[in-house]
């Protein structure tokens, strides 16, 4: 793993035109998801993703919310950050299949990123007992997550 994890830059042209499984969900109850493409198209859930609900997860405080690094169109919530860039009109940008896969585990599109993946729980070291196996969101607020940035438009 050491030596793919090295030169995953030089592998990343391979791993975005190529499709594979990733055993990210290795706990009960967590599921597997597969990359296409720079995308997981596959919903997470057969529930279809509720906006309402996204946008009341992105700012839970004891979810690593966003807003430490992104602002968002959330005027209510005083504190925005700008590490990240802003996340108005990200559904423009983004299909909710690439967006996915940005939450899910958002070092499958840049390595060096420093946001955290919020649904893979594999590949980490020295992860404490309390927090093994266990995601950030479970598999309905990911999707929850990506119906609400999906409806974050350009005009
Ligand atoms: C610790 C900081 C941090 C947190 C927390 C964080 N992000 Fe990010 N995010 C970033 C950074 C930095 C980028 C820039 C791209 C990169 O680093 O690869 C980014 C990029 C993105 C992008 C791509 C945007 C673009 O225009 O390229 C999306 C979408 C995104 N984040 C959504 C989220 C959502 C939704 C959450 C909360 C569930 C979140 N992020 C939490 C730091 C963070």
């Amino acid at each position: 793993m050491t030596i793919i994890r090295k030169s995953i830059a030089a592998w990343l042209p391979v791993l975005a035109a190529s499709s594979f499984i990733v055993t990210a969900a290795v706990g009960e109850g967590l599921v597997n998801f597969k990359i296409e493409n720079g995308a997981v198209p596959q919903p997470l859930t057969g529930e279809p993703g509720n906006p309402a609900r996204g946008r009341q997860i992105v700012r839970d405080m004891n979810h690593v919310t966003c807003l430490i690094c992104h602002s968002m169109p959330i005027p209510e919530e005083p504190d925005h950050g700008e590490i990240g860039p802003p996340l108005a009109g990200v559904g423009s940008r983004f299909t909710a299949s690439e967006l996915r896969l940005r939450l899910i585990d958002p070092k499958a599109v840049n390595p060096a990123t420093i946001m955290p993946s919020y649904y893979r729980v594999s590949n980490f070291m020295r992860v404490g007992e309390s927090f093994r196996d266990r995601p950030i969101y479970t598999a309905q607020q990911i999707e929850d997550v990506v119906a609400y940035l999906s409806l974050l438009k350009d005009n």
